[in-house]
């Protein structure tokens, strides 16, 4: 069937910020070929950039494409892209007849040349992962936020057993040097004051010898730009020339997430990990020694093949050793294609909730703990978004904590801010400098 082109579009992005990374990007794209961007119910066209990471990820992908009918039973043309193009392939179009475009994260600058094939009346795949060539095919950027995220560094080799990325976005790949700085300036012309780089292996980043620190301090260097992060980052990779970064940087922001998944070494083993929880502490003592404020984030699986109760307190004890600021935790979710997937030893769903169950809780404190510690401090606030209340913003201290603050100021604006009580995912403030002026 074929057509008309579209003419308006809507970018649905899920999972992690490398996904909404490439959905900004996909924006721009289309954007620049005259498409209009809309809400989702009025776009000719909506792209599901879509997240293969746990099961219910897919499978909420599916249920959306299926609700995609509208009400004169006509539908939108619907591309996939993401994780779960790249790892069903040529299943997506068995699954379900409304897809009419399956592009991987690897070959998305292609989706123009797609939609016009697909006004034809082709349903079309692109699954290549020709590595970084999309980068030099995307048009430079524009127009940003205050906090805008950069990707530097794509795949991963690690092989983690439960995990698909290695074989969605392919081996690790670093992106040049001088086409990271390009963009950060680009951004930054455009009005981010903070970038956060991005990779599956951020920390992995290198061009020759120089390792992701040389490029955090290359970085440093642009006037305008005032914050530095970088996420996700494996452990193995926490070079000691990374880690200086962190004593010597003032644009790197004291914040450090450094996923660890579980505390039983059996496990860690069993997860093809590569490090044990002792090796993962005593990086923390190294960053902790120059940095003592950093704040760290984690990410935890429960109920891993095999993992015994015994198994799990170790991961409850290697996070009150570690005291978190912010965590992400789950529940083992079987990815077919993956080792661990036939492994022996799959736990029950009751179980696993209880587990994730007490793991949150103790997260929770701590990360209540964390934000409470910070009351009644004078702190940075970055501006990023209008809160709910009439001139209620919210912004972020360099430790990544979200704060309430009422203020006339503009996004993008770097204020400072008093901290005045604190929950477990937020801050509230009042601007300091407004009660210097009423004093
Ligand atoms: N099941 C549950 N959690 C997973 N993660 C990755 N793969 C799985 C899986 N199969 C989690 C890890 C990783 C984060 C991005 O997602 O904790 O760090
Ligand atoms: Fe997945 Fe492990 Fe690679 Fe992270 S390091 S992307 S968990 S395989």
């Amino acid at each position: 069937m074929t057509r008309p082109a579209p003419k308006t579009f809507h970018v649905k992005s899920f999972g992690c910020q490398m996904n909404v990374y490439d959905g900004e990007r996909m924006t721009e794209m289309l954007g620049a070929e005259g498409m209009v961007a809309t809400p989702e119910a009025e776009a000719d066209l909506v792209v599901f950039n879509t997240c293969h990471i746990r099961e219910r990820a897919a499978e909420r992908v599916y249920s959306e494409i299926g609700r995609q009918r509208r009400e004169d039973g006509t539908r939108p043309m619907i591309a996939m892209a993401g994780c779960v193009a790249q790892a069903e392939g040529t299943e997506v179009t068995r699954r379900t007849k409304d897809v009419d475009i399956v592009v991987g994260p690897q070959a998305y600058h292609a989706l123009p040349q797609m939609i016009e094939r697909a006004t034809r009346g082709e349903r079309v795949h692109d699954l290549d992962l020709p590595g970084l060539e999309k980068f030099g095919k995307l048009p430079v950027r524009k127009r940003t936020g205050a906090s805008a995220f950069l990707t530097v560094q794509e795949g991963c080799d690690k092989f983690c057993t439960y995990c698909v990325v290695p074989y969605t976005r392919g081996g690790e790949i670093s992106r040049s040097f001088e086409a990271i700085v390009d963009e950060a300036k680009a951004l930054v012309d455009g009005g981010a004051k903070e970038i956060t780089l991005l990779g599956q292996n951020v920390n992995a980043w290198s061009e020759g010898p120089n390792g992701l620190d040389h490029l955090i301090r290359a970085l440093d260097k642009i006037s305008g730009l005032e914050r530095i992060r970088y996420m996700t980052s494996h452990p193995n990779d926490m070079t000691e020339g990374l880690i200086q970064a962190h004593a010597d940087v003032e644009k790197l922001m004291p914040f450090l997430h450094l996923p660890v998944q579980s505390g039983s070494d059996r496990i860690l083993k069993a997860m093809n990990r590569k490090h044990t929880a002792a090796s993962y502490l005593a990086i923390m003592d190294r960053v902790r020694a120059v940095r003592p404020d950093i704040a760290v984030s984690g990410d935890f699986i429960v109920g891993f093949p095999g993992e015994t109760e015994a198994e799990f307190e170790e991961t409850l004890n290697i996070i009150r050793a570690t005291n978190y600021a912010l965590a992400f935790s789950f529940k083992y979710s079987s990815r077919p294609g993956t080792p661990a997937a036939t492994m022996d030893g799959h736990i029950a769903p009751e179980i696993m909730d209880d587990r994730l169950e007490r793991l949150q809780a103790l997260l929770n404190q701590q990360q209540l703990a964390f934000n409470e510690a910070s009351v009644g401090q004078r702190v940075k606030v970055l501006l990023e978004r209008n809160g709910k209340l009439p001139g209620q913003k919210i912004g972020k201290t360099p430790w990544l904590q979200s704060v309430h603050v009422m203020t006339d100021a503009q996004i993008g604006d770097m204020v400072d801010v008093n901290l005045v009580s604190a929950g477990p995912n937020s801050l509230a403030g009042s601007l300091a400098d407004k009660e210097l002026n009423v004093a």
